[in-house]
């Protein structure tokens, strides 16, 4: 889907080419003298249209108005929620065969991110998947112009929300496409796919490289299953390689059946998406790529099935993991946090400025937060700061859990290390400590991403999140390392004879 962001008075929206001219109409909506206007003034007066969020009429488009409909859509205050909700419920009418060429024209000032909210809600609400179908109906809507009074203070925010959205859309591909379509090894060709892009590298790992790295987690997951697992690595330089570099853990788990402390039969097929962790931080390098921002990021993906066999891993099993600690598996159906383990270890090797990963890890998270917020762990209140802040700013939003010692009691064994799993009570939280003893000593956070990945019943179907957060975070790290060194460079000249 192409975007454009354009200058538009109202007057010059008169003469916008396309299928259909959505007219935000805000609290603060005051008609000007043009055609547009008029229509928008006498709806108001007549009470057929609204300015709470969400509320549209269609018409057809007066005369001297080039597109071929108008809707009329209310957008109440006009900030990024209300916008959201609103072009959100034109869902229906996106999707509509006739809806090519739309132009959102913004009639009064438009706050960046509200800007941000619009681009983001179009894509949302157009979104087809198409791949495994074979009579596809591709979505039709093909271009949007976006028209605000001053294009110039939105163009920052605009282009950051074209990149989320072309990472949220690869995400959500991945995560949508069946596990049969989207194995470990098809994993690894989409990171594949990536490193063509400007500034980004992968290297995938096979079994045997695996083996020797000792992941012995990660490898006790995947020997149940005839697919080979990859450990996938992505690498995006857009800083001096002394930069230290933000890695990403992406859970890439193609299929869990549980393994074999086997799942109940009703819904399995929704743990194809338990890779959606994996999704994102693809997703993540899609919009980094787009963005160019002066930032190192690794990304790191263990990858592999979860299945019952007889060569299946075994409740009382006890691993190795590449950290050296041994694991006594109790239950093979907590297997993303024994995946991550192992990424969390690795990514010590990069000597990382903050390691950040996304697991749709428990069934507890989703009783604890729903599908509205992704759960936040972190050890490090500053990094937990800015993880919060980008999910509000991205509309991503999650929120900081606990990470109490005393949450680790249950995950004591007689026989290793640690157990993986402890009782039912704070699931979520458990998982978390499971995963912090991994760590290492860069400042770390957690995001259980099980309810808000994916969507469940009628609407099913992947989300892309965390990708707008992840890309806000990263923006605005990126900004304030360049910061830190134009300061740091300031102080040098000043302390210079
Ligand atoms: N992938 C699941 C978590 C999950 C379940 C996400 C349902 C979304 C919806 C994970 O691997 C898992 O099975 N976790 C277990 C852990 C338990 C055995 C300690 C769970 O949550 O039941
Ligand atoms: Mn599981
Ligand atoms: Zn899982």
């Amino acid at each position: 889907m192409d975007f454009e962001l354009k200058t538009l008075t109202l007057a010059a929206a008169r003469a916008v080419r396309c299928d259909l001219l959505v007219l935000c109409v805000g609290e603060d909506f005051a008609p000007g003298q043009d055609a547009l206007s008029a229509l928008a003034a006498m709806a108001l007066q007549r009470g057929d249209c609204k300015r709470t969020p969400g509320a549209s009429l269609q018409c057809y488009a007066p005369p001297g108005v080039t597109a071929r409909r108008v809707v009329l859509l209310g957008v109440g205050d006009g900030g990024a929620a209300s916008v959201r909700k609103a072009v959100l419920a034109l869902a229906p009418l996106l999707k509509s065969a006739g809806v090519a060429q739309l132009a959102l024209v913004f009639a009064s000032e438009a706050p960046p991110q509200a800007v941000g909210a619009a681009v983001q809600a179009l894509s949302e609400a157009s979104y087809v998947y198409t791949t495994t179908k074979s009579k596809p109906e591709p979505r039709s809507l093909k271009r949007v112009v976006l028209g605000v009074p001053q294009a110039r203070p939105v163009r920052g925010a605009f282009d950051t929300a074209v990149a989320v959205v072309a990472g949220v859309e690869f995400a959500r591909e991945w995560a949508n496409r069946p596990a049969n379509h989207a194995t470990p090894t098809l994993l690894g060709e989409a990171a594949r796919s990536l490193a063509r892009l400007p500034r980004v590298r992968c290297k995938v790992h096979g079994p045997a490289q695996v083996a020797r790295l000792g992941m012995g987690a990660l490898m006790a997951v995947a020997q149940g299953s005839s697919e080979p697992l990859r450990f996938i690595e992505l690498h995006y330089e857009g800083a001096a390689r002394t930069q230290a570099p933000v890695v990403l853990v992406g859970k890439g788990i193609t299929f869990d059946a549980g393994g074999i402390s086997l799942k109940q039969p009703a819904g399995m097929d929704e743990m194809k998406y338990d890779m959606g962790g994996a999704a994102s931080v693809l997703g993540a390098f899609r919009a980094l790529a787009a963005l160019q921002p002066a930032i190192n990021v690794v990304g790191l993906i263990p990858s592999c099935e979860n299945l019952p066999d007889g060569r299946a891993v075994k409740p009382g099993d006890v691993v190795t993991s590449l950290s050296g600690q041994t694991i006594e598996i109790l239950n093979t159906d907590a297997e993303g946090r024994l995946v991550l383990c192992d990424a969390l270890a690795y990514a010590a090797r990069f000597k990382p400025a903050a390691v950040v990963d996304m697991a749709t890890l428990t069934g507890a998270c989703v009783i604890a937060l729903g599908a509205v917020r992704s759960a936040l762990f972190s050890t490090d209140d500053a990094l937990a700061a800015q993880l919060l802040a980008a999910g509000e700013a991205a509309l991503d939003p999650c929120w900081r859990m606990p990470l109490d010692d005393a949450y680790a009691e249950g995950l004591k064994s007689a026989y290793a290390d640690v157990a993986n799993v402890a009782g039912r009570p704070a699931g979520a939280v458990t998982a978390a400590k499971f995963l912090q003893r991994f760590a290492g000593k860069a400042p770390w956070a957690h995001l259980d991403i099980a309810g808000t990945a994916w969507k469940t019943g009628s609407a099913k179907g992947a989300t892309g999140r965390p990708v707008p957060l992840l890309v806000h975070y990263l923006l605005a790290t990126a900004a304030g390392a360049g910061a830190a060194r134009t300061s740091g460079a300031r102080k040098r000249t000043r302390s210079a004879p």
